[in-house]
Parts: C-alpha cells; sequence; structure tokens
C-alpha cells in the first residue's frame, strides 16, 4: 500500500497536473486570440497531456490501495496577460522547471522510503520532464530567432499545427 507521505504528494502532484492543464489552455485562448493557430494546438495538445498526466497519477494512488486527496486548482495568469508568443513559451519553461523541482522531491521521498514500485512510476516522469524543458527551450530559441519577422513567425506556426494528441499511457482505459 502506498504510504501516507507518498500519497499526499502524488495527490498534490494530482491538482498540479490539472493546474498545469489549465495553465496551458489559458495559454492555448492567448495564442488563439492571437490568430497563431499553430500555437493554440501545440497548447492545447500540451493541455490533454497534463491531464493524461493527472488521471495516470490519480489511478496509481488508487492502485496501491490508498484514496487521493482532493483540493481546489489554482487559476492560472489570465490569457491577457501575456505580451507575445515568446512571453508565453518562457513561461511555459519556467513552469516546466517547477514541475521538474516537484516531480524530484516525490522521486527522492520515494526512494527514502524505500517503495521501489512507486520510484519506478515516477521515473516516467522523471524523462518526461527532460523532454518538456527541452520542448520549451527550443521553442523559445527559435522564437528569439524569428524576432519581429511575421513571415518567420507564420512558418514555425505552422510547424506547431502539426502536433497531433498521442494518449501517453494507451493501456490506461480511463484515458481511451
Ligand atoms: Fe505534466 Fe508538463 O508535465
Amino acid at each position: 500500500m502506498l504510504s501516507e507521505s507518498l500519497t499526499k504528494a502524488i495527490s498534490e502532484q494530482v491538482n498540479a497536473e490539472y493546474y498545469s492543464a489549465y495553465l496551458y489552455q489559458a495559454m492555448s485562448a492567448y495564442a488563439e486570440d492571437a490568430s497563431l493557430m499553430g500555437a493554440a494546438n501545440w497548447l492545447w495538445v500540451q493541455t490533454r497531456e497534463e491531464m493524461a498526466h493527472g488521471i495516470h497519477m490519480y489511478q496509481y494512488i488508487l492502485d496501491r490501495g490508498a484514496i487521493p486527496s482532493f483540493d481546489t486548482i489554482q487559476a492560472p495568469p489570465a490569457s491577457t496577460s501575456f505580451s507575445s508568443l515568446l512571453d508565453v513559451f518562457e513561461a511555459v519553461l519556467v513552469h516546466e522547471r517547477e514541475v521538474t523541482e516537484r516531480i524530484n522531491k516525490i522521486a527522492t521521498l520515494a526512494m527514502k522510503e524505500n517503495d521501489h514500485a512507486c520510484y519506478h512510476f515516477i521515473m516516467w516522469y522523471v524523462n518526461e520532464q527532460v523532454e518538456e524543458e527541452s520542448n520549451a527551450r527550443n521553442i523559445i530559441d527559435r522564437l528569439k530567432l524569428v524576432g519581429n519577422n511575421a513571415g518567420q513567425l507564420l512558418t514555425l506556426d505552422s510547424e506547431l499545427a502539426t502536433r497531433l494528441y498521442v494518449n501517453p499511457f494507451p493501456t490506461d482505459v480511463k484515458l481511451m
């Protein structure tokens, strides 16, 4: 059975994943309002991934014989508070670095408690965070190269439009 401390930590992370989904949805709304439909798509796919992460963690708690706890989900910044797509993706990177710290704390706790199953579970997220941060950094670098060139921005936007949502946990019935 999952310990009380790990149940609390992962329940809090479920909440944080739903907050991430909410944050990316607010960012997607900014992009759509700015007619950057590719970026809006990319951020929408991210929203769906974050929901999948939250549900996956929720199910893990139940699968380990514990019950998740629920709390208020924080409101994201207003979509109108973003000043540019670069501003959005810089906020994505700051956010994902915070998520990495949270995930690492859970991994450390699982290690301390010698919960090998939980450690294995959370390592998927440790690796996922490397990709999350790398994706954000890559888009930031490209947005900096684009600068104020509207044509290049639209080219980058077309690339972001090609991102498709793929269920990261295809065997999880709740996510089908
Ligand atoms: Fe659920 Fe963006 O990590």
